[in-house]
Protein backbone atom coordinates (compact mmCIF):
# COMPACT_ATOMS: atom_id res chain seq x y z
CA UNK A 1 0.00 0.00 0.00
CA UNK A 2 2.74 2.25 0.96
CA UNK A 3 4.77 1.25 -2.14
CA UNK A 4 1.77 2.58 -4.37
CA UNK A 5 1.17 5.85 -2.70
CA UNK A 6 4.90 6.48 -3.27
CA UNK A 7 4.79 5.87 -6.56
CA UNK A 8 1.23 7.98 -6.97
CA UNK A 9 3.33 10.67 -5.92
CA UNK A 10 6.32 10.76 -7.78
CA UNK A 11 4.32 10.32 -10.70
CA UNK A 12 2.02 13.64 -9.31
CA UNK A 13 4.96 15.89 -8.98
CA UNK A 14 6.50 15.03 -12.64
CA UNK A 15 3.15 15.60 -14.14
CA UNK A 16 3.33 18.82 -12.27
CA UNK A 17 6.63 19.41 -13.17
CA UNK A 18 5.68 19.28 -16.57
CA UNK A 19 3.19 21.24 -16.54
CA UNK A 20 5.07 23.85 -14.93
CA UNK A 21 7.76 23.61 -17.78
CA UNK A 22 5.81 23.88 -20.60
CA UNK A 23 4.20 26.97 -19.35
CA UNK A 24 7.36 28.37 -18.82
CA UNK A 25 8.35 27.45 -22.48
CA UNK A 26 5.16 29.04 -24.17
CA UNK A 27 6.19 31.22 -26.89
CA UNK A 28 5.37 34.48 -26.46
CA UNK A 29 3.99 36.74 -28.90
CA UNK A 30 6.19 39.24 -30.13
CA UNK A 31 6.02 42.73 -29.21
CA UNK A 32 4.97 45.01 -31.85
CA UNK A 33 8.44 47.41 -32.53
CA UNK A 34 7.57 50.75 -31.16
CA UNK A 35 9.70 53.55 -33.41
CA UNK A 36 11.81 55.59 -31.30
CA UNK A 37 9.91 58.92 -32.58
CA UNK A 38 7.27 57.80 -30.34
CA UNK A 39 8.99 57.39 -27.28
CA UNK A 40 9.30 60.10 -25.38
CA UNK A 41 8.31 63.57 -25.78
CA UNK A 42 11.29 64.51 -28.21
CA UNK A 43 10.11 63.29 -30.84
CA UNK A 44 13.17 62.65 -32.98
CA UNK A 45 15.22 59.61 -33.21
CA UNK A 46 17.57 58.56 -30.17
CA UNK A 47 20.55 59.00 -32.03
CA UNK A 48 20.26 62.19 -33.08
CA UNK A 49 21.10 64.99 -30.65
CA UNK A 50 19.55 68.30 -31.91
CA UNK A 51 20.48 71.09 -30.27
CA UNK A 52 17.25 72.57 -28.20
CA UNK A 53 15.40 75.24 -29.21
CA UNK A 54 16.01 79.01 -27.53
CA UNK A 55 13.45 80.10 -25.51
CA UNK A 56 13.36 83.36 -23.79
CA UNK A 57 12.34 83.95 -20.42
CA UNK A 58 10.27 88.14 -20.46
CA UNK A 59 12.52 90.77 -20.79
CA UNK A 60 10.27 93.59 -19.84
CA UNK A 61 11.88 95.23 -16.39
CA UNK A 62 9.53 95.81 -13.79
CA UNK A 63 6.82 98.37 -13.98
CA UNK A 64 7.06 97.48 -17.54
CA UNK A 65 4.96 94.05 -17.67
CA UNK A 66 1.31 92.83 -16.56
CA UNK A 67 0.72 90.52 -14.06
CA UNK A 68 -0.24 86.89 -15.53
CA UNK A 69 -3.42 84.69 -14.72
CA UNK A 70 -3.34 82.66 -11.60
CA UNK A 71 -3.31 78.74 -12.93
CA UNK A 72 -5.31 78.23 -9.53
CA UNK A 73 -6.83 79.73 -6.40
CA UNK A 74 -3.72 80.40 -4.01
CA UNK A 75 -0.94 79.40 -6.63
CA UNK A 76 1.84 81.66 -6.09
CA UNK A 77 1.60 84.33 -9.18
CA UNK A 78 4.42 83.95 -11.81
CA UNK A 79 7.06 86.28 -12.32
CA UNK A 80 6.13 88.67 -15.20
CA UNK A 81 9.36 90.94 -15.18
CA UNK A 82 12.81 90.48 -15.82
CA UNK A 83 14.67 89.35 -12.85
CA UNK A 84 18.13 90.24 -15.15
CA UNK A 85 20.23 92.03 -12.23
CA UNK A 86 17.67 90.47 -9.35
CA UNK A 87 19.14 87.17 -8.82
CA UNK A 88 20.17 84.98 -6.99
CA UNK A 89 18.80 85.59 -3.93
CA UNK A 90 21.31 85.41 -0.81
CA UNK A 91 21.20 85.54 2.83
CA UNK A 92 22.11 89.03 2.87
CA UNK A 93 20.92 90.46 -0.22
CA UNK A 94 17.03 90.24 -1.52
CA UNK A 95 16.50 92.98 -4.19
CA UNK A 96 12.72 91.92 -4.74
CA UNK A 97 12.28 93.54 -1.20
CA UNK A 98 12.68 96.78 -1.81
CA UNK A 99 9.57 96.66 -4.12
CA UNK A 100 8.02 94.44 -2.95
CA UNK A 101 7.72 94.45 0.65
CA UNK A 102 8.46 98.09 1.30
CA UNK A 103 5.19 98.47 2.90
CA UNK A 104 3.40 100.84 -0.19
CA UNK A 105 -0.44 100.59 0.13
CA UNK A 106 -0.47 102.92 -3.55
CA UNK A 107 -2.52 100.27 -5.66
CA UNK A 108 -0.16 101.67 -8.72
CA UNK A 109 3.11 100.67 -6.56
CA UNK A 110 4.67 97.57 -6.62
CA UNK A 111 2.15 94.39 -5.38
CA UNK A 112 3.06 94.22 -1.75
CA UNK A 113 3.45 90.51 -0.19
CA UNK A 114 0.30 89.30 1.32
CA UNK A 115 0.08 88.68 5.09
CA UNK A 116 1.12 85.16 4.76
CA UNK A 117 4.39 86.32 3.80
CA UNK A 118 4.69 88.60 7.03
CA UNK A 119 3.77 85.27 9.34
CA UNK A 120 6.18 82.40 10.99
CA UNK A 121 3.45 79.85 10.68
CA UNK A 122 5.74 77.60 12.37
CA UNK A 123 6.78 79.57 15.48
CA UNK A 124 3.78 82.37 15.54
CA UNK A 125 1.50 81.91 13.27
CA UNK A 126 -0.92 84.76 15.13
CA UNK A 127 1.59 87.65 14.71
CA UNK A 128 2.01 89.59 11.42
CA UNK A 129 5.69 91.10 11.45
CA UNK A 130 7.32 93.86 9.78
CA UNK A 131 9.39 92.20 7.52
CA UNK A 132 8.91 88.78 5.71
CA UNK A 133 9.26 85.41 7.52
CA UNK A 134 12.44 83.05 6.67
CA UNK A 135 9.74 80.82 5.19
CA UNK A 136 9.17 83.11 2.63
CA UNK A 137 12.88 84.76 1.78
CA UNK A 138 13.59 82.93 -0.63
CA UNK A 139 11.31 84.12 -3.46
CA UNK A 140 12.26 82.43 -6.54
CA UNK A 141 11.51 79.01 -4.64
CA UNK A 142 7.96 79.95 -5.59
CA UNK A 143 7.46 82.62 -7.76
CA UNK A 144 8.79 81.53 -10.96
CA UNK A 145 9.40 82.94 -14.48
CA UNK A 146 7.83 81.36 -17.47
CA UNK A 147 9.46 81.44 -20.87
CA UNK A 148 7.65 81.73 -24.22
CA UNK A 149 7.85 77.71 -24.55
CA UNK A 150 4.83 76.18 -26.25
CA UNK A 151 3.57 73.12 -23.55
CA UNK A 152 4.48 69.83 -24.84
CA UNK A 153 1.25 68.35 -23.42
CA UNK A 154 -2.39 69.91 -24.03
CA UNK A 155 -4.39 70.92 -20.98
CA UNK A 156 -8.06 71.78 -20.77
CA UNK A 157 -7.81 72.10 -16.40
CA UNK A 158 -9.58 75.77 -16.09
CA UNK A 159 -9.24 77.05 -12.69
CA UNK A 160 -11.99 78.27 -10.90
CA UNK A 161 -10.74 81.69 -9.26
CA UNK A 162 -13.26 83.33 -6.81
CA UNK A 163 -11.41 86.41 -6.71
CA UNK A 164 -9.07 86.86 -9.97
CA UNK A 165 -6.21 89.35 -9.25
C1 LIG B 1 12.03 97.59 -9.22
C2 LIG B 1 10.90 97.00 -8.54
C3 LIG B 1 10.76 95.49 -8.55
C4 LIG B 1 11.68 94.55 -8.19
C5 LIG B 1 13.13 94.77 -7.71
C6 LIG B 1 11.02 93.26 -8.29
N1 LIG B 1 9.73 93.43 -8.73
FE1 LIG B 1 8.35 91.98 -8.98
N2 LIG B 1 7.01 93.36 -9.70
C7 LIG B 1 7.24 94.71 -9.76
C8 LIG B 1 6.08 95.35 -10.37
C9 LIG B 1 5.93 96.85 -10.63
C10 LIG B 1 5.16 94.32 -10.67
C11 LIG B 1 3.79 94.42 -11.38
C12 LIG B 1 3.95 94.12 -12.85
C13 LIG B 1 4.70 95.21 -13.56
O1 LIG B 1 4.28 96.38 -13.47
O2 LIG B 1 5.72 94.92 -14.24
C14 LIG B 1 5.77 93.08 -10.21
C15 LIG B 1 5.16 91.84 -10.29
C16 LIG B 1 5.67 90.71 -9.67
C17 LIG B 1 4.93 89.49 -9.49
C18 LIG B 1 3.50 89.20 -9.93
C19 LIG B 1 2.51 89.52 -8.82
C20 LIG B 1 1.09 89.16 -9.18
O3 LIG B 1 0.20 89.39 -8.32
O4 LIG B 1 0.83 88.65 -10.27
C21 LIG B 1 5.76 88.62 -8.86
C22 LIG B 1 5.43 87.20 -8.43
C23 LIG B 1 7.02 89.29 -8.66
N3 LIG B 1 6.93 90.56 -9.16
C24 LIG B 1 8.11 88.70 -8.08
C25 LIG B 1 9.35 89.33 -7.93
C26 LIG B 1 10.52 88.65 -7.43
C27 LIG B 1 10.60 87.21 -7.00
C28 LIG B 1 11.51 89.59 -7.41
C29 LIG B 1 12.95 89.43 -7.00
C30 LIG B 1 13.70 88.35 -7.65
C31 LIG B 1 10.95 90.84 -7.89
N4 LIG B 1 9.64 90.63 -8.22
C32 LIG B 1 11.63 92.05 -7.99
C33 LIG B 1 8.36 95.38 -9.31
C34 LIG B 1 9.53 94.77 -8.89
C1 LIG C 1 6.58 79.18 -0.03
C2 LIG C 1 6.18 79.80 -1.26
C3 LIG C 1 6.38 81.30 -1.40
C4 LIG C 1 7.53 82.03 -1.18
C5 LIG C 1 8.88 81.55 -0.73
C6 LIG C 1 7.18 83.39 -1.52
N1 LIG C 1 5.88 83.47 -1.93
FE1 LIG C 1 4.91 85.12 -2.58
N2 LIG C 1 3.18 84.09 -2.76
C7 LIG C 1 3.04 82.73 -2.54
C8 LIG C 1 1.66 82.37 -2.73
C9 LIG C 1 1.10 80.96 -2.59
C10 LIG C 1 0.97 83.54 -3.07
C11 LIG C 1 -0.52 83.69 -3.34
C12 LIG C 1 -1.20 83.99 -2.05
C13 LIG C 1 -2.66 84.16 -2.17
O1 LIG C 1 -3.24 84.00 -3.25
O2 LIG C 1 -3.25 84.49 -1.12
C14 LIG C 1 1.94 84.60 -3.08
C15 LIG C 1 1.66 85.92 -3.40
C16 LIG C 1 2.63 86.89 -3.60
C17 LIG C 1 2.39 88.20 -4.18
C18 LIG C 1 1.04 88.70 -4.70
C19 LIG C 1 0.35 89.55 -3.72
C20 LIG C 1 -0.94 90.08 -4.28
O3 LIG C 1 -1.65 90.72 -3.53
O4 LIG C 1 -1.25 89.84 -5.46
C21 LIG C 1 3.58 88.86 -4.20
C22 LIG C 1 3.84 90.26 -4.74
C23 LIG C 1 4.57 87.97 -3.65
N3 LIG C 1 3.96 86.78 -3.28
C24 LIG C 1 5.90 88.28 -3.53
C25 LIG C 1 6.84 87.46 -2.90
C26 LIG C 1 8.20 87.86 -2.61
C27 LIG C 1 8.80 89.21 -2.96
C28 LIG C 1 8.79 86.80 -1.99
C29 LIG C 1 10.18 86.73 -1.40
C30 LIG C 1 10.48 87.71 -0.38
C31 LIG C 1 7.81 85.73 -1.92
N4 LIG C 1 6.64 86.18 -2.48
C32 LIG C 1 8.06 84.47 -1.42
C33 LIG C 1 4.05 81.86 -2.21
C34 LIG C 1 5.35 82.22 -1.87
Amino acid sequence: MRMVRTVLMVLLVVFIGSLVTRAMQAPTPPAAAVSDLEIGLRRTPLTDDPAPPVYRYPEAPPGESTKLPRFWEGAPPLVPHSLQGLIPITREDNLCLFCHANGSTEPTDPPQVPKSHLTDYRRAPDVIRDSVAGARWNCTVCHVMQTNAPALVGNTYKAAIRNPQ
